[in-house]
């Protein structure tokens, strides 16, 4: 049988953030699938790339005071730094700021255009004329047209729901310099999707889709699609659009070609040969692992563009869904908001591995990350199970027997019914239903533990540590641990490096399966994967909740107070408000005031002072999260939107008050005569969730 060729990609991170679970979880299912056919001997490749343009990397270089190719490489090394640590194996790691993809880029845009795709229109969009830029709909605020509630984003309210066009919010900013928004007109091109409709029906239902998201798409092609908007006016950091002075390719119309340039890239590197890949009609096979967010820009504007400039279409494009934390939509003010480099500080990369690997089916649905269940997975099944088959048998072999395996396993019925398992365990693999795989594996595993206790070789060695059947049995165990690592080499790398050191053998591969490891000779046992510790959990998460704290002190405004030279001299608040009565320093400390983090805020409905705060005092003496509701009469000064994931004080022992809305369990710290003078405390930079305030 000849090999199959295979071309894989992940969607290209951008460069403005680091890489966060969310990350993690495309980059691992992608990279178990490509170990998987490296395993069965296919010739696979994977390469990614850095996302490099945009306005966003723009603004932000700036912020730094750097260049955007400054920011961009500093960010892909952190960025591969972090894959590497999580053990996913790219072929190659590209950025689309390279000539490959501006080659790319422009050949296609040029064969787009050659063939009448590309139509010219004068659009008319809000211009920041401080920043002297166009402003995309995120960068304009402004009060609601319908309920009048201030802060709104250019294109829906928040308060009523209320969606509209950035020209019709009243009294609208910039957000990047407060200035009033111009409107301007300015000539757009655009990709006439609409023509390519047919097209997209028939390949839509071609099975390079999942049913879920073609259904989904069926839906979008029905309604009739819109033509695409694919230039950015200066400034902008991107490739400049060919005879279009001033005009550059919006960040989306390049960044899937980015897939090429990287592939381009190792080409000029390696034997691969790019027409292969990319030329109609060639028989590799071509797939990307996307979130379900951007689905669209994958199966719509991709193979229609592809297919127009003289390139293959995609065999598939597989989409999952997105990752929660504890059940919460991962944020930065919870503290859910988890980058890859934080886990990497305090946990071992194969826990989230498997743990992915035993939640990751081909569909679309959410996958949570409960760390109580992640670690309960972990310690059951590669603990407990794995790696307990193989330290129970080891030390028999290697004391009783000189460390070599019997020439005859004592059970080969159950040595044949785990490998007749990997074509089961096989396919689910390549369908990318990795929990069904981990299920069989772990069945097996069981299996194999409940023989060797049955067994009991080590009531047998008590009695004859040379005891022929100790070594038989001991060598059926080793046996199983040897075929469940084939199976969970691409999801386990580095243990399964671990395991064949421990077996003395070469790097497995899944054709293995087939033989035993028989009258061979195996290395002493050495621990291979080692419990959670929920210490180290626990330091995770409130790392990642101090870097959260840190990033919305930084970047609220009236969180972070202007500093003050001297109070005011006019009507000073002591003069009208004189010092209480002295106390004695013991009456003081019963107050117990904490740091608190503003969970979340909202309106109380029937309360037209007050709002409803969730106060995180980080972690309690139970281990759980210490949470207090609490009830504040500062709604004539905040928007919950301002208080949300930024720090203050509360008074965390005052006894709960029962009020019409609920039970208020203290008192959050504000100065201020009342109205919209109210000023919430927040400590400096650095302070905790929970700290005591003295
Ligand atoms: N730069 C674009 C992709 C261009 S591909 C030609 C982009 N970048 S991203 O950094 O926002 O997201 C990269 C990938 O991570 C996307 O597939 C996205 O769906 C995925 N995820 C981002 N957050 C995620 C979760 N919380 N959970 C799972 N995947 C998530 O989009
Ligand atoms: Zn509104």
């Amino acid at each position: 049988m000849s090999k199959r060729r295979i071309l894989v990609t992940s969607a290209l991170p951008y460069a403005n953030g680091p890489i966060h679970l969310g990350h993690v979880l495309e980059a691992v299912q992608t990279d178990i699938w490509v170990r998987f056919q490296k395993m069965r001997g296919e010739d696979c490749v994977y390469v990614c790339a850095d996302d490099a343009h945009g306005t966003a990397i723009m603004l932000r270089a700036e912020n730094e005071g750097i260049t955007p190719e400054q920011l961009i490489d500093r960010v892909r090394a952190e960025h591969r730094a972090d894959y590497d640590g999580f053990l996913i194996g790219f072929d190659n790691y590209h950025s689309t700021h390279s000539p490959e993809n501006r080659q790319y880029s422009e050949s296609i845009y040029k064969a787009l255009r050659a063939n009448d795709r590309i139509a010219a229109r004068t659009i008319k969009q809000l211009f920041d004329p401080e920043k002297e830029l166009f402003l995309a709909d995120r960068f304009v605020k402004g009060t609601c047209p319908k309920c009048r509630t201030q802060d709104q984003y250019g294109d829906n309210c928040e308060a009523c729901g209320a969606t509209y066009v950035p020209a019709e919010l009243v009294d609208p900013y910039s957000t990047l310099s407060g200035a009033t928004p111009v409107e301007r007109e300015s000539e757009h091109y655009f990709f006439r999707l609409p023509e390519f409709t047919d097209m997209l029906k028939t390949w839509t239902r071609s099975g390079a889709l999942q049913a879920q998201v073609a259904n989904k798409l069926s839906e979008w092609l029905d309604s009739g699609l819109q033509e695409w908007d694919i230039s950015r006016d200066a400034p902008y950091f991107g490739f400049e659009i060919p005879d279009a002075p001033g005009k550059y390719f919006y960040v989306w119309l390049d960044a899937p070609i980015g897939y090429m340039a990287s592939f381009q890239n190792l080409c000029d590197r390696s034997d691969y040969k790019f027409d292969d890949y990319w030329k109609p009609g060639s028989d590799t096979e071509l797939y990307h692992f996307i979130g379900k967010d951007i689905i669209n820009f994958h199966a719509l504007f991709w193979p229609a563009m592809l297919s127009d400039a003289g390139y293959r279409t995609p065999s598939a494009v597989f989409a999952h869904g997105f990752m929660t934390v504890n059940g919460k939509k991962m944020s930065k003010s919870r503290g859910t908001f988890i980058n890859a480099g934080t886990y990497l500080e305090h946990l071992n990369p194969e826990y989230l591995r498997y743990f992915l690997a035993s939640r990751l089916g081909a569909g679309v649905d959410d996958l949570d990350l409960s760390f109580e269940e992640f670690s309960q997975k972990v310690n059951a099944d590669l603990v407990g199970k794995v790696v307990n088959i193989a330290s129970r048998c080891a030390g028999f072999i290697v004391r009783g027997f000189d460390g070599q395996l019997a020439a005859q396993p004592s059970n080969p019925a159950l040595l044949a019914e785990c490998q007749a398992a990997a074509s089961d365990i096989a396919s689910a693999f390549e369908q990318r239903e990795y929990s069904k795989a981990v299920r069989q594996i772990m069945a097996l595993a069981d299996k194999g533990n409940q023989y060797i206790a049955e067994q009991q070789p080590w009531t047998l060695a008590k009695q004859n540590p040379q005891d022929p059947a100790v070594q038989a049995i001991c060598s059926t165990g080793i046996n199983i641990f040897r075929l469940l690592m084939i199976f969970l080499k691409p999801v386990l790398p580095a243990m399964a490096i671990k395991a064949e050191n421990f077996l003395n053998v070469d790097a497995l591969g899944w054709s293995d399966v087939d033989s035993l490891l028989l009258g061979h000779n195996i290395n002493a046992f050495a621990p291979m994967m080692t419990r959670v510790e929920p210490a180290s959990v626990e330091a995770l998460l409130s790392a990642s909740q101090a870097e959260a704290s840190q990033a919305a002190g930084s970047s609220a405004t009236k969180g972070s107070p202007e500093p003050i030279n001297s109070p005011e001299l006019i009507e000073s608040p002591v003069s009208k408000d004189p010092i209480a009565d002295e106390i004695e320093f013991p009456d003081f400390i019963k107050v117990d005031l904490r740091v608190a983090l503003i969970a979340d805020a909202a309106y109380v409905e029937g309360a037209d002072k007050l709002l409803q705060l969730t106060l995180d005092l980080g972690l309690g003496a139970d281990g759980e999260p210490f949470q207090l509701n609490v009830f504040s009469g500062i709604r004539s000064a905040y928007k919950p939107d301002d208080l949300k994931g930024r720090l203050t004080v509360v008074v965390a022992n005052l006894k709960p008050r029962k009020m019409k809305f609920g039970l208020s369990q203290g008192m959050v710290l504000a100065a201020g005569p009342g109205g919209s003078d109210i000023w919430l405390l927040s400590p400096d930079q650095g302070a905790q969730p929970g700290m005591r305030i003295l």
